[in-house]
């Protein structure tokens, strides 16, 4: 590999290496083998963040200032998912994330690879996009405390990369936490408008991860609305109304984008803050219209808030119920950007009960700053926890965007 390419961590003849070794042939959507290599891709004129017009067919850029899946406006279907690296040599996180970033582009961008020339080899790509557009795929990854130093130990020569504000979130009153879907050294957000289009990109990175990590937890989510109206969560009531209130490039500075106090890689990346959130469904459709909206401070249908008539009016925070969602919101005087998805889970066996709830997702530049003190009064004084139980959680700090031909994590590990 020339100097060049080996500076821009990926090339051509790289990902044809792969391709031969795989014994694969390419199939390409409409973006072309060019594309894929960069060359000529549609990612020059669009930016990731901009994909308000997103529809099926449409591929959304991973390539930009900033990772996409952050403040792209919310795909349909989500899939998260989170690996423990069970690699011993930092090389071989390199060839993970190395394949990982090769299969991210070529899936943003509608490709994939075909099932192979070679019928002794097992397939190299699963299949089940072969016929399908890139259906606004967005994959956003981001790191966990434990990749950096696990239980003192710096097992990539990183820690000292390590970004200021990544631990695990404190323990909250009223939770109930369980481990073994929580935390996770890497994870992924693959979102999608169509839901085996995200669900073939989760499935191929953790059948690239064999050998190099194993999966943690995975969950997956949806949410609905029409075009340009706010989602509405399982409680049917708008969810994501005061996301509009940052909604411009300084306002995204101002709460999401890391800045110049982070190391380089994360500046202009985000902390992703996850918390799994049952909703109880079954004792909330019991409760009177008068009092589930009093739990939130805002009407059922319209989204306004009380005392006010439009969902996006001013809220005054004099007219809501002291322990009102939106109030102890306010209370806390900060900002963070939701993008939350709904998830069901079949049956809870012990009660007979629907077991469902929120992924709850939100980006800020400074978890302890914003949603950290939010949670905590929250956790403490919300209505909303007659109806609710936090279950899993976690923190990762997503870096900022890639270039073409940087692979994701290069710069954490060739830091
Ligand atoms: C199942 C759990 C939750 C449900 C059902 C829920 C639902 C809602 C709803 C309906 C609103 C009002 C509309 C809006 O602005 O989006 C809202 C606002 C908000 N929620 Fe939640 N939420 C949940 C958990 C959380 C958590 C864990 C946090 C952060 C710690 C949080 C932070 C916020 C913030 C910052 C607002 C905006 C308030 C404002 O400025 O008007 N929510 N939530």
């Amino acid at each position: 590999m020339d100097s060049k390419e080996k500076q821009e961590g990926l090339s051509r003849r790289d990902f044809l290496k792969m391709s031969a070794a795989a014994g694969v042939g390419i199939a390409i959507g409409a973006s072309g083998l060019g594309a894929i290599m960069g060359t000529g891709k549609s990612s020059s004129t669009k930016t990731a963040a901009n994909a308000a017009d997103a529809d099926k067919g449409d591929s959304i850029p991973m390539y930009g200032e900033h990772q996409a899946g952050i403040i792209t406006p919310q795909q349909t279907y989500m899939y998260i998912a989170s690996f423990r690296i069970t690699a011993g040599d930092k090389a071989n996180v390199v060839r993970l994330f190395r394949d990982w970033t090769k299969f991210s582009d070529l899936s943003t961008s509608g490709g994939t690879m075909k099932t192979g020339d070679n019928p002794m080899l097992p397939p190299s790509d699963t299949g089940e996009t072969l016929d399908l557009p890139a259906s606004s795929l967005t994959v956003t990854f981001g790191f966990g405390p434990t990749f950096f130093s696990d239980a003192g130990k710096d097992r990539f020569g990183i820690s000292h990369l390590a970004p200021r504000y990544l631990k695990d979130i404190p323990r909250m009153a009223r939770e109930n936490i369980d481990a073994s879907i929580s935390g996770g050294d890497v994870c992924v957000q693959v979102c999608a408008e169509d839901q085996q289009v995200a669900f073939h990109a989760v499935r191929n990175f953790i059948r690239l991860s064999t050998g190099y990590a194993t999966l943690k937890w995975m969950q997956e989510g949806f949410i609905s609305a029409t075009p340009g109206k706010t989602p509405r969560n399982l409680f049917g009531f708008k969810d994501g109304t005061a996301n509009g209130l940052h909604d411009s490039a300084s306002g995204y500075d101002d709460v999401v984008w890391a800045g110049k106090d982070e190391p380089a890689w994360l500046q202009g990346g985000s902390y992703m803050a996850y918390r799994k959130i049952r909703m109880l469904l079954e004792m909330w459709d019991r409760t009177s219209l008068t009092d589930q909206e009093a739990t939130f401070g805002r009407f059922k249908e319209s989204g306004a808030a009380f005392g006010a008539k439009g969902e996006f009016d001013t809220v005054d925070s004099s007219k809501l119920p002291d322990t009102s969602h939106v109030l102890l919101a306010k209370e806390s005087k900060q900002s963070i950007h939701r993008r939350a998805y709904s998830y069901t889970d079949g049956v809870d066996p012990r009660t007979g009960n629907v077991d469902a709830g929120l992924l709850f997702i939100s980006y800020q530049k400074n978890p302890e700053e914003q949603f950290i003190p939010m949670l905590r009064l929250m956790q403490n004084k919300d209505k909303l926890n007659e109806y609710t139980m936090h279950v899993a959680s976690a923190l990762f700090a997503c870096p900022r965007g890639l270039r073409e031909g940087q692979y994701i994590g290069q710069n954490i590990l060739e830091g």
